[in-house]
């Protein structure tokens, strides 16, 4: 079954027919909000608001363990998490969809794995890529269907927040090779892949980065909602399409 995260401007989810919500209790405490159960097209999905149904919840205070065992305790086995970003690159401005491919963490002092030293014995997982690429290209291939122009591929630079970042530190996430920045990736991706859960992400543009572009003087954030609402009406189409694409 799919589950969607969504992000900030995506709170809801206005096609979703709901059946209902279901609060799940998890051994790392709450999630970020009830699941709510629903359909899209007929296909069962699970929708969970990553900073709560108010928004509520900063970035680095996301309980992103409990959402994920959540997702996954209730047979997710297929995320699509939906994420605002600055675009680093020129080309990025706002208003782009991007399906990254890589990740760069930045964040500290998040609860980052599952397996803490109490109960595991030390365990590594493979994260050279940190998407599932078969979930990827089902995004590339429902954006095809549905006339919805995507960025393909992209490093996310996943930074602490909740402030923006200085003009000197997205030059610094730009020479590493970041092509976007936002303040969710990590460790939800990580911890993604520990529990076994095939995960991709829809990169959503509401501004250029810090000293880029646009925000040469500054990131305007009253801007950012108008770009937010009107780029996350896309990103409800492209779901609907991949959900329709899925039951066929
Ligand atoms: N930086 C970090 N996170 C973000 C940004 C940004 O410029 N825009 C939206 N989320």
């Amino acid at each position: 079954m799919l589950a969607i995260i969504g992000g900030s401007g995506l709170t809801q989810l206005a096609n979703l027919e709901v059946t209902r919500r279901q609060v799940v209790r998890t051994p790392y405490g709450e999630p970020s909000g009830a699941l709510t159960f629903g359909t899209i097209r007929k296909t069962e999905v699970i929708f969970l608001a990553r900073h709560g149904y108010g928004h509520t919840i900063p970035p680095h205070e996301v309980n992103y363990r409990a959402n994920i065992w959540a997702l996954h305790s209730q047979r997710a086995t297929d995320v699509v998490s939906v994420a605002s970003v600055g675009g680093i690159r020129a080309d990025l401005g706002p208003g782009t969809l991007i399906v990254p491919d890589q990740i760069i963490d930045y964040t500290w002092n998040r609860m980052s794995t599952f397996y803490s030293s109490s109960d595991h014995s030390v365990t590594h997982i493979d994260f050279t890529f940190p998407y599932c690429e078969q979930l990827r290209q089902r995004l590339l291939g429902a954006a095809a269907a549905a006339g919805e122009e995507i960025v393909s591929g992209g490093t996310y630079a996943a930074t602490q927040g909740p402030r923006l970042e200085t003009a000197a530190e997205i030059n610094r996430l730009e020479r590493d090779g970041a092509d976007i920045v936002g303040m969710t990736g990590m460790p939800e991706a990580a911890l993604a892949r520990e529990i076994g859960l095939c995960y991709a992400a829809i990169a959503v543009v509401v501004n250029y980065a810090a000293g880029r572009g646009a925000s040469a003087g500054g990131v305007k954030l009253e801007d950012i909602n108008a770009v937010s609402q009107q780029a996350m009406a896309r990103v409800r189409s492209l779901l609907e399409t991949l959900v329709m694409l899925d039951g066929d």
